[in-house]
């Protein structure tokens, strides 16, 4: 038995996600705790949500709130749908929580003493009508690279370069509109993370497990020059974390707060401190201090691909630049996007499916196959309602739904509800035997390495080696001639069911517990050996005929849904 802290990057606090979003992080994270706590590891799965920075500023402004109030009820809206989702997180945080205030400052001040923090006076532009200065998302106006008219402090939403608020041609203040704008000085800190370089690029460069997809992001920015450059760890904000040095004040800082890509990554360690604070657990530091225990932990994170320079360098640089024990990631999982019928899901303009809509639509286990077996690993993916339609009436409801209603119908039908007796397994029921070993292998060997597409694609093959064993084994017509050897195939197909339960599990939750509570058995215990497992179920064990497991999309809903979704959410 092993240990295992899994950390899914923690959602910005403005609005419900997308689909987009989910299968970037937060449910392959699931699948991979739920896998293994089946296979019988300890794991503590933490998630939070993102709640500093301009983005939540001004959603606040917007909802006309105070900011405070916004991310405490917009953390328990996504609290409760990640619960929807059966999101089996130990704890799901807020990087606002004193933990996180406090280990962010302890954080800047160690940095500070290892001389790792400079001030830098800034220009920055200050908005007169506002009274402020306007980092970031507070200012918009034109792209100096590609022209685009909209283009935000931080980042050109068109062409994706990074900008700097006062690159922007025509800016204009994003609160009051105001042109009124001069550039004024500020002092910020700075992180020196480029005398790090060469330590990150000899860790990154000894992760050669870890997915191509992230180690050339890491690469490609350690390399190019400029991704390592120091970077601004303050800001000119009311909302966020105090600067402070440890526990002293900062002087010359007073009024700033930490930029929010500071704190929030620190929050994967104050998850845990509050995870402990909330009774939930007793000692955080064995998961992450390699002084206390966790040098055993092996840690893994989720995330999109825009997140991977943050958890490759700069967060990583936090950590080593602290010159404390602190645990190093050991697998970073990342993902690439998930597009949107034809386009890109997003947030801003509101196009796509959100996590809220979905489940109105379709319980939880209907997304999380087709989000899991489509996750967007090698290449970008795309939802279609057709590819949807088609993946939940034919693996679903085709292959795993009919063989379970199948089965346990033709059983109530012939032998009542427990499992008959029967005869002895003959060639056909070995040969589905070892077919099931090796494939139920196969599936360990892709959730181990967090394989998510070839996991599923095994799982469904796994499901499709039940069907067509019945399918020619044909009880129905066997009971008529030779009625023990029905009981028999009969038997082995109600053991599949439980099988089939347990190792699918960790994709869709709700369906397998149906299935467990169907065949009236707790045995949940990760299958050794396969022939053991086929025979958990002895005869004259009772089960009851479960409702529809899966029902299928028809083409009047489909075509409702895809006329529904195809505009913006206002
Ligand atoms: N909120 C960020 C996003 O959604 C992710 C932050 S991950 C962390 O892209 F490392 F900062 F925690
Ligand atoms: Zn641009």
């Amino acid at each position: 038995m092993a240990r295992h802290l899994i950390t899914s990057a923690i959602p910005y606090i403005n609005g419900i996600k997308h689909l987009g979003n989910l299968v970037g992080s937060q449910l392959p994270a699931d699948l991979y705790a739920r896998y293994l706590r089946g296979r019988g590891h300890e794991v503590l799965f933490l998630c939070a949500t993102d709640e500093h920075g301009t983005p939540a500023e001004l959603a606040a402004a917007k909802a006309g709130k105070p900011v405070a109030e916004y991310c405490a009820e917009m953390h328990a809206v996504q609290a409760e749908i990640a619960r929807g989702f059966r999101l089996s997180f130990d704890h799901f945080g807020r990087s606002s929580s004193p933990q996180n205030h406090r280990l962010t400052q302890a954080f800047a001040g160690r940095l500070a003493d290892a001389g790792l923090i400079r001030e830098v006076s800034e220009r920055q532009m200050y908005s007169r009508a506002d009274g402020r200065f306007l980092p970031d998302r507070y200012i918009e106006g034109t792209c100096p690279n590609c022209g685009f008219d909209s283009a935000r402090g931080d980042q050109c939403d068109n062409c994706t370069k990074q900008l700097d608020p006062t690159d922007l041609i025509n800016p204009h203040s994003t609160i009051s509109g105001s042109t009124d704008l001069e550039i004024r000085e500020t002092k910020h800190l700075y992180l020196r993370q480029s005398t790090l370089r060469q330590q990150l690029s000899d860790w990154i460069d000894s992760k050669t497990d870890w997915p191509i997809l992230t180690t050339s992001i890491a690469r490609k920015w350690l390399d190019d020059g400029d991704g390592l450059q120091d970077r601004g760890i303050t800001r000119d904000l009311d909302w966020g974390i105090p600067v402070r040095k440890g526990d002293a004040p900062w002087p010359g800082m007073e009024g700033k707060v930490f930029y929010v890509w500071f704190d929030a990554p620190i929050e994967y360690i104050a998850c845990a401190q509050e995870w402990v604070d909330a009774g939930k657990g007793t000692d955080w530091q064995r998961w992450w201090r390699t002084d206390k225990g966790a040098a055993d932990v092996r840690y893994t994170q989720f995330m999109g691909k825009d997140n991977v320079p943050f958890h490759t360098l700069s967060f990583p640089a936090t950590i080593l630049g602290s010159g404390e024990p602190w645990k190093l990631v050991d697998y970073i999982k990342s993902f690439n996007y998930l597009n949107y019928d034809g386009g890109q899901f997003s947030t801003s303009r509101g196009r796509g499916v959100f996590m809220d809509q979905a489940l109105e639509i379709l319980p939880a286990d209907y997304w999380r196959w087709w989000l899991l077996s489509h996750a967007p690993e090698n290449s970008d993916s795309e939802f279609t309602w057709e590819n949807f339609q088609t993946s939940v009436n034919k693996d679903l409801a085709d292959v795993l739904g009919n063989f379970v209603s199948r089965i346990t119908k033709f059983c109530r039908s012939k032998f009542g509800e427990t499992v008959p007796e029967g005869g002895q397994w003959g060639p056909q029921e070995q040969a589905l035997c070892d077919e099931l070993t090796t494939r139920i292998r196969a599936y360990e060997g892709h959730m181990d390495a967090i394989e998510v597409r070839k996991a599923a694609a095994e799982l469904r093959a796994i499901w499709v080696a039940g069907n067509e064993y019945l399918q020619s084994a044909a009880p129905w017509t066997s009971f008529k001639t030779a009625p023990e050897t029905a009981a028999m195939q009969t038997r082995l197909g109600l053991n599949l069911i439980r099988l089939y339960a347990v190792l699918s599990r960790a994709f869709i939750p709700d369906a397998a517990a149906s299935l467990m509570d169907a065949m009236g058995t707790g045995d949940d215990g990760w299958p050794g050996d396969i022939e053991a497992a086929l025979t958990a179920l002895p005869a004259g064990h009772a089960f009851t005929v479960p409702e529809v497991t899966f029902r299928k999309i028809t083409d009047e809903e489909r075509q409702d849904w895809q006329e529904r979704f195809a505009g913006i959410r206002t």
